[in-house]
C-alpha cells in the first residue's frame, strides 16, 4: 500500500464527515467537494518539481521558487469527477484540462469509452485524475488505462473515498499510479456502493435524486 496515500488532515476529515450526512443538502454537498479537493490539492503537488526565477522584491533581488501549472492536466472521470476538478483548477488556475466518459456495457460488464478529450503534447505532461468514488475500481483503471494510450509524464489518482477491493484492484493494474484518498472504508455493497460511504456522488452533486 506503499503508494496509497490516505490524506488524514484534521480540515480533510471534517468535510468529508458533512458529506457523509444524508441531510447534507446539495449545495452544501458541492461547496464542501470544491474545499476538499482544493486542499487534495496541496497534497497531491507535494512533490511537484519547482524551477527558480529571478524576481527583484520591494527591497532586493531573489531567486525564487515557481512551478509550471500549464504542465498539470486535471482528467476528470464524468461526471462526479467534475466536482474534483473545479477545486483542483481554484488552485491549479492554468493546469489544462481533459475529460473522459465511460458507461458500463451491461451485456460484457466492460468499461466503454463515449467520450474522451485531452489536451496535445502529453509527454511533458503530469496527469492529475479525478473521481469521487473509487468503488470496484473498474472506471477507474479503465480511464487510467486510456489516459496512459496518450503517454503522459505521470499519472496520480486522486478520490474522495475508496472501498478497499477497488483500492486492491486498482493498485494491481496500475501499481504505477499512485492514489490519493481521505479515507478507504469497510467495504462494497452487492450493488457496488461504498459502506459506509456517502451514497451516490453524482446525485447527491448534482441533487439528480
Ligand atoms: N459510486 C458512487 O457514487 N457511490 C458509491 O458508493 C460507489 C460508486
Amino acid at each position: 500500500m506503499e503508494n496509497v496515500h490516505v490524506i488524514d488532515h484534521p480540515m480533510v476529515q471534517h468535510k468529508l464527515t458533512l458529506m457523509r450526512k444524508k441531510e447534507t443538502s446539495t449545495g452544501e454537498f458541492r461547496r464542501l467537494l470544491q474545499e476538499i479537493s482544493m486542499l487534495l490539492a496541496y497534497e497531491v503537488t507535494r512533490d511537484m518539481p519547482v524551477t527558480y526565477e529571478r524576481i527583484e522584491t520591494p527591497l532586493a533581488p531573489m531567486d525564487a521558487p515557481t512551478i509550471d501549472g500549464k504542465k498539470v492536466v486535471v482528467i476528470s472521470i464524468l461526471r462526479a469527477g467534475d466536482g474534483i476538478r473545479d477545486g483542483m483548477l481554484a488552485i491549479l488556475p492554468s493546469a489544462r484540462v481533459g475529460h473522459i466518459g465511460l458507461y458500463r456495457d451491461p451485456k460484457t460488464l466492460q468499461a466503454v469509452e463515449y467520450y474522451f478529450k485531452v489536451p496535445t503534447d502529453m509527454d511533458d505532461r503530469d496527469v492529475i485524475v479525478c473521481d469521487p468514488m473509487l468503488a470496484t475500481g473498474n472506471s477507474a483503471i479503465a480511464a487510467v488505462e486510456r489516459i496512459k494510450q496518450v503517454g503522459p509524464k505521470s499519472i496520480k489518482f486522486v478520490c474522495l473515498l475508496a472501498a478497499p477491493e477497488g483500492v486492491e484492484a486498482f493498485t494491481t493494474a496500475h501499481p504505477d499510479v499512485p492514489i490519493y484518498t481521505p479515507a478507504i472504508d469497510e467495504k462494497l455493497n452487492e450493488k457496488g456502493y461504498i459502506l459506509p460511504g456517502l451514497g451516490d456522488a453524482g446525485d447527491r452533486l448534482y441533487g439528480t435524486k
